[in-house]
């Protein structure tokens, strides 16, 4: 007898509203605090997370290249049957923009910021994930990894419709309606998720950046009509579709047929060995599970996060092959008699960890409060101090030079002393929001409002901080 399958509700507008408290579209309660973390120490997590430009610049730059020799060989194959080859070829190289997308996103591939924001812009547009929209979405997916109605990028949704997951290796059934969106937000009446994601401020901005998407696939269109074939098109927009099937091959295995709903990466993401060339394709995506679990490490720096951490995951599916293996009847069962299916992966036992000793200082407004040896926070790094209910960052920069800020994220719940300081920066943690140390000053998305400020005083060998 087959069961009927009950879809569950995946809108943001339904689903799992009480997973956390709002106040506005901030979420105030320590949803950051409730997943489970990697162990590692503090030195092991700066020599990972640390930001450079030297890998980003090879591997950028050589993608950059084998695009425009792809696109240079498809041009001049068109009307043979080699364009057959050379097109899948450039379409290939040209959708794996949307791992530079994703990269490039969280800020990490570079060290100078204003080559992540460029390549952010460039690969967005390929990639057809218009980038105020999606950097506010994948925020969100981070925070709320597959909650369902709280996470808008959930891929695979239950019962699994293996119709649409068996288009989207050409982009058919999710890419007109993201083109759709992009139509919409270009005319400034974005749809109610989008609402739901994306913050007033930011929708001015997401209406031009979608009008100028827009108007350069205009221009191609018109330039196909101009000149009677759709060679032009064949270079961007169509792309994404004819191309797209290794995206979907790497990406549908990242939390397809895995659990919903959970606090815990290693029971909804996967990762996966795939071959070199893969590899480079996808950003070193494959160590999703290490991306989800400390997603401010750079992409260069996965295989030796998953060096560090493998022993605290479950074991890594060593091929696409074994991934999809247990993958396929996974999302079978949840389309055909059993959508609360889900694959349960064994998780090790955790290993003893001391509790890390954080200053504590008492509430003690207007009043300087002992934070503790100057020895104890090294030299470009922060540590946490918190005293009754609040929480500060203390922050040693070069120079031997103090400062404090307010110890939570102003985006969502996410202790900043978790984060990295880079040239007189934190970044969050959690989305890779950046604010500066000396200021308080948001200078990065999805962090937009200011940090406070205290005065830090050095008295002998002895930290002090003003308390607001
Ligand atoms: S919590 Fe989102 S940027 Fe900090």
């Amino acid at each position: 007898m087959s069961v009927q399958a009950i879809r569950r509700d995946y809108s943001l507008s339904g689903g799992n509203q009480d997973a956390v408290a709002l106040d506005g579209d901030r979420i105030t309660d320590r949803v950051q605090e409730q997943w489970w973390k990697p162990k590692l120490s503090r030195q092991q997590m700066r020599e990972i997370m640390q930001r450079r430009d030297g890998p980003g610049l090879w591997h950028f730059g050589l993608w950059f290249l084998l695009l425009g020799v792809s696109a240079y060989l498809a041009a001049i194959s068109w009307g043979t049957w080699w364009a057959i080859p050379a097109f899948l070829v450039y379409g290939t190289i040209y959708t794996s923009a949307d791992s530079r997308w994703h990269e490039s996103g969280h800020g990490t591939p570079f060290r100078t910021r204003w080559l992540n924001e460029a390549v952010y812009a460039i690969a967005s547009f390929i990639a057809i994930r218009e980038a105020y929209l999606w950097r506010w979405s994948h925020s969100r997916h981070h925070t709320h990894t597959y909650f369902v109605g709280r996470d808008p990028e959930i891929q695979v949704q239950r019962p699994a419709d293996l119709v649409k997951l068996l288009m989207d290796f050409f982009y058919l059934r999710s890419g007109p309606p993201e083109v759709w969106r992009l139509v919409r937000n270009a005319f400034g009446h974005p749809n109610k998720e989008v609402l739901d994601f994306v913050p007033e401020r930011d929708l001015p901005k997401m209406y031009w950046s979608s009008r100028v998407h827009l108007a350069i696939y205009a221009a191609f269109a018109v330039w196909s009509i101009a000149i009677g074939s759709f060679l032009p098109m064949m270079f961007v927009l169509l792309p994404r579709f004819y191309g797209g099937w290794l995206q979907q091959l790497l990406s549908l295995p990242q939390h397809a047929g895995l659990g919903e709903d959970t606090f815990d990466h290693r029971q909804n993401t996967r990762t996966i060995y795939v071959n070199p060339v893969f590899a480079f394709l996808y950003v070193n995506m494959q160590y999703h599970l290490e991306h989800h679990a400390m997603p401010m490490t750079p992409f260069h720096a996965l295989p030796k996060l998953h060096e560090a951490v493998k022993d605290q995951m479950p074991p890594p599916y060593t091929s696409l092959w074994q991934a999809y293996k247990e993958l396929i009847p996974a999302l079978i069962k949840q389309a055909t008699g059993d959508p609360d299916y889900r694959v349960l992966r064994p998780i090790p036992k955790d290993p003893e960890s001391e509790a890390a000793e954080l200053p504590t200082a008492a509430e003690s407004p207007g009043e300087w409060v002992r934070v503790g040896p100057v020895e104890d926070i090294e030299a470009e790094d922060v540590v946490r101090l918190d005293f009754g209910s609040r929480t500060l960052a203390i922050y040693h920069l070069k120079g031997g030079h103090f400062y404090a800020t307010d110890g939570l994220c102003t985006h969502e719940y996410a202790y900043l002393a978790d984060g990295l300081v880079i040239d007189g920066v934190i970044e969050c943690p959690l989305h890779n929001g950046r604010f500066d140390i000396a200021t308080g000053r948001a200078l990065r998305a999805p962090a937009c409002d200011h940090l406070d400020t205290y005065p830090v005083e050095r008295r002998g060998n002895t930290l002090y901080v003003r308390l607001g």
